[in-house]
């Protein structure tokens, strides 16, 4: 039997909201119209789904939203969509809506139920966007760079402050278990010492010393940052005191790094990963996730980029050693 034609598609935005999301929405309704398509919005990702919160869109509902943080569809995260009837009846609420395809711009957590939602015969499509930074299947996440500057930017300003008082400065930053914002955060604000949950063994005691020692060489301030997936920067931040005699404080950044305008970086690829979306369902391709990988935008299976996992690049690793003072 022949393939049905795509005529509608819908897009969602899903799991923690990162800085693009509102430009990926306008490629993707712009494409789609430019194109023939009809294009709705699914508000409040796959709990809005389930609730039927869907909206049609024109190029007009997506104008002046490029340069806005956050996502115009809401977001959620939605624990119906972990069970098998939450994602049948998702995709039959699809079918219902006479919605042929679905865009879903998210994280790891959000393409999981993109492939469920396959496994139930919705053609789906994913654009990574987290400020993670940590879906295998791409180099890049949309959200991640202005995240990334957002974080640097902030500890630029404790280290001002931080001189000052010629204190010791632990900078949590978000990331869940991946330590891709710490480290080119780290790097970029020319961090004393970075944690990352991927290799920190725990020895606090060799931290210590590190800070005792670069005091000795006559160092102001010790800058410490410090991924999410490590964590307990305050009682970390107690400890430090209490056996360096220096004065140390914790702060941990938070949603902060969440908002704000998209960098020129998120926008562009939002634009373009939003339009290779369309390009792919109106190639008769589907069930695949948009990709950068090695300069080059690409495109893989949904189940295929599951499987794919990343490691923190060895390079940059390298780095904050080789430029110590
Ligand atoms: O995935 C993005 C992220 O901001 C992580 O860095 C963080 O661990 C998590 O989301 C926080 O999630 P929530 O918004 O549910 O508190």
């Amino acid at each position: 039997m022949a393939e049905k034609k795509i005529r509608t598609i819908a897009i969602l935005t899903s799991g923690g909201d990162a800085p693009g999301m509102n430009a990926v929405i306008r490629a993707v309704v712009r494409a789609g119209i430019k194109n023939g398509l009809n294009v709705k919005g699914i508000e409040r990702g796959y709990a809005g789904l389930l609730n039927e919160e869907i909206v049609d869109f024109s190029t007009e509902s997506v104008k002046n939203i490029i340069e806005r943080g956050g996502t115009m569809l809401y977001t959620a995260r939605c624990a119906e969509m972990m069970h098998t009837s939450g994602q049948k009846r998702a995709a039959e609420i699809l079918k219902d809506h006479e919605i042929d395809a679905l865009v879903v711009a998210g994280g790891d957590g959000s393409f999981r139920g993109a492939e469920t939602l396959a496994a139930n015969g919705v053609k789906v499509i994913g654009v990574p966007c987290t400020i993670d930074l940590d879906i295998g299947s791409t180099d890049y996440t949309i959200g991640f760079d202005t995240a990334v500057n957002t974080a640097m930017e902030a500890v630029d300003k404790i280290r001002d402050t931080s001189t000052s008082h010629e204190r010791c400065s632990i900078i949590e930053v978000m990331g869940r278990s991946a330590g891709y914002l710490a480290l080119w955060c780290g790097i970029a604000s020319g961090a004393e010492e970075i944690l990352l949950p991927e290799l920190y063994d725990g020895d606090e005691q060799a931290i210590i010393d590190r800070i005792t020692e670069s005091r000795q060489k006559g160092k102001k301030q010790f800058i410490l940052i410090n991924a999410e997936g490590v964590g307990h920067s305050a009682s970390m931040a107690r400890r430090i005191e209490a056996a360096t005699g220096i004065d140390t404080r914790a702060t941990i950044l938070g949603y902060m790094q969440r908002g704000g305008s998209p960098t020129c970086r998120d926008r562009v690829c939002a634009s373009v990963m939003g339009d290779m979306a369309v390009q792919l369902l109106l190639n008769g391709k589907y069930n695949r996730v948009v990709s950068l990988k090695d300069g080059s935008y690409t495109d893989f299976d949904i189940h295929e980029a599951a499987s794919m996992t990343k490691e923190l690049d060895e390079e940059l690793i390298r780095i904050p050693y080789a430029l110590k003072r």
